[in-house]
């Protein structure tokens, strides 16, 4: 075996498929072979899993908040009718989908999204939708808890739906098609506001499928090429993306126990080479050490989802790679005393920000809704 003296040339790939996979998943035997149970309650992590990196390892029910509306096939049918209908918003105008569209990973590709009234742009950037379940808080500020919450913050938004719950119940009722897929999903159950919400709730949920090439390669199913493999190396290395981006699901969902998702403070740019105004997190909290603090999203799908960032600043990968890479704001020479991101420079060689970037795009989900 290769000796690893140092951190920056550790090669991590290796020794997870070589060493720990296999070590994880002969202790996985081993307790069955021992007849040792498992634990039965429900947890982000499954109970049974064998390796970090095993299909459907992350169980979305673990993150939910209302154990007794359990995800079903007919919940997330109907959740995914009503994603794409207008129904939801106040006009009827716009549904989820003209923001979150399938083929962007749930994204739109603009910076931001022009309001309802078109005349002006929606505070942030929208964000995938994809595998965001794995998440103990939604929205960049981490306002919400749950993705049951999230739905009516958008809905009954202004600028983004202007609908009611309560009024759009009334609307499905009438509907003979939605009220007969309402019973199939919810028997016994009128038409409320939550029954909607757990719908659309159940149908992202089931936008999580851990299948990208990076999967396959941690599950011995595929090959990742040299720089691929050099990227990953660097992303959980020298790169330090993974102290925050925590391998596998490359969210701020903290492992071992997938319970509480950071947030953290960058220094993203906006207008005039200044930092962007919007404050995060504090805009909550009001406590200093959260301004300009944000959650840190995911980044499979990434190379489906520029722009990137909470405003959509970075148009393109590179820009991304090369922000980090001079020590995020404090590179740009903002006065950020509270900037999480480490503030010395990375020093990547450009054959390295490559490699990192074609790391980043292994983490395309193989199969897209
Ligand atoms: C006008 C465009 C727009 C529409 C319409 C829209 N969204 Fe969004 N969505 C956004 C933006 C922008 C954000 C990020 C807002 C923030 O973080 O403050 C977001 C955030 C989210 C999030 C949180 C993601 C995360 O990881 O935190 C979910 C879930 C979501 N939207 C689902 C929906 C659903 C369901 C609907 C329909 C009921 C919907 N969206 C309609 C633009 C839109
Ligand atoms: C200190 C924690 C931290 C570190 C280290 C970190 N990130 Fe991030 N990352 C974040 C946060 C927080 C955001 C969201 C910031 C925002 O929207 O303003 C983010 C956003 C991103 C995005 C944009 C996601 C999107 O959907 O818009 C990419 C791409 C990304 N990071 C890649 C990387 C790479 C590559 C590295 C290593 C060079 C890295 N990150 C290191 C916390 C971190």
């Amino acid at each position: 075996m290769n000796t690893n003296a140092r951190f920056n040339e550790f090669d991590r790939a290796y020794f997870i498929t070589k060493y720990l996979n296999p070590l994880s998943k002969s202790i996985y035997e081993t307790q069955l072979s021992f007849k040792i149970p498992f634990f039965k309650e429900t947890r982000g992590l499954k109970v049974t899993a064998q390796t970090l990196f095993d299909k459907n390892v992350f169980d979305a029910e673990a993150f939910s908040g209302f154990p007794d509306y359990k995800t079903t096939k007919e919940k997330i049918d109907l959740g995914k009718l009503l994603f794409n209908d207008p129904i939801l918003s106040g006009d009827n105008s716009r549904s989820c989908a003209s923001c979150h569209h399938s083929d962007k990973a749930f994204t739109d590709g603009l910076e931001k999204a022009v309001s309802l009234d078109g005349t002006m742009m929606v505070k942030r950037n929208t964000p995938t939708l994809r595998n965001i379940a794995f998440q103990r808080s939604f929205f960049y500020d981490s306002r919400v808890n749950y993705l049951e919450d999230q739905a009516i913050a958008v809905i009954t938004n202004v600028n983004e739906m202007h609908g009611s719950l309560d009024k759009s119940a009334l609307d499905l009722k009438k509907s003979k098609k939605y009220a007969a897929d309402f019973k199939k999903a919810f028997p016994n159950k009128e038409i409320t506001a939550f029954e909607i919400k757990n719908a659309l709730a159940s149908y992202i949920r089931s936008l999580s499928d851990y299948d990208s090439k990076f999967d396959g390669y941690m599950r011995g199913e595929n090959q990742m090429d040299l720089d691929e493999i050099a990227g990953f190396n660097l992303f959980t290395g020298k790169a330090k993306c993974a102290t925050c981006h925590f391998i596998p699901l490359t969210n701020g969902t903290v492992p071992p126990n997938f319970d509480r998702s950071e947030s953290e403070v960058l220094g993203v740019p906006g207008k005039n080479k200044k930092i962007d105004i919007d404050f995060g997190k504090y805009d909550l909290t009001h406590a200093e050490v959260n301004r300009y603090s944000f959650k840190t999203p995911t980044i499979r799908n990434i190379a489906l989802t520029a722009p990137y960032m909470h405003n959509g600043f970075f148009k393109t990968l590179e820009e991304v790679v090369d922000f980090y890479d001079q020590g995020g704001g404090s590179g740009l020479s903002f006065n950020l005393p509270n900037q999480t991101l480490p503030t010395d420079k990375l020093k990547l060689t450009p054959l390295e920000k490559k490699q990192l970037i074609a790391f980043m795009k292994t983490l395309t989900d193989k199969k897209l809704y």
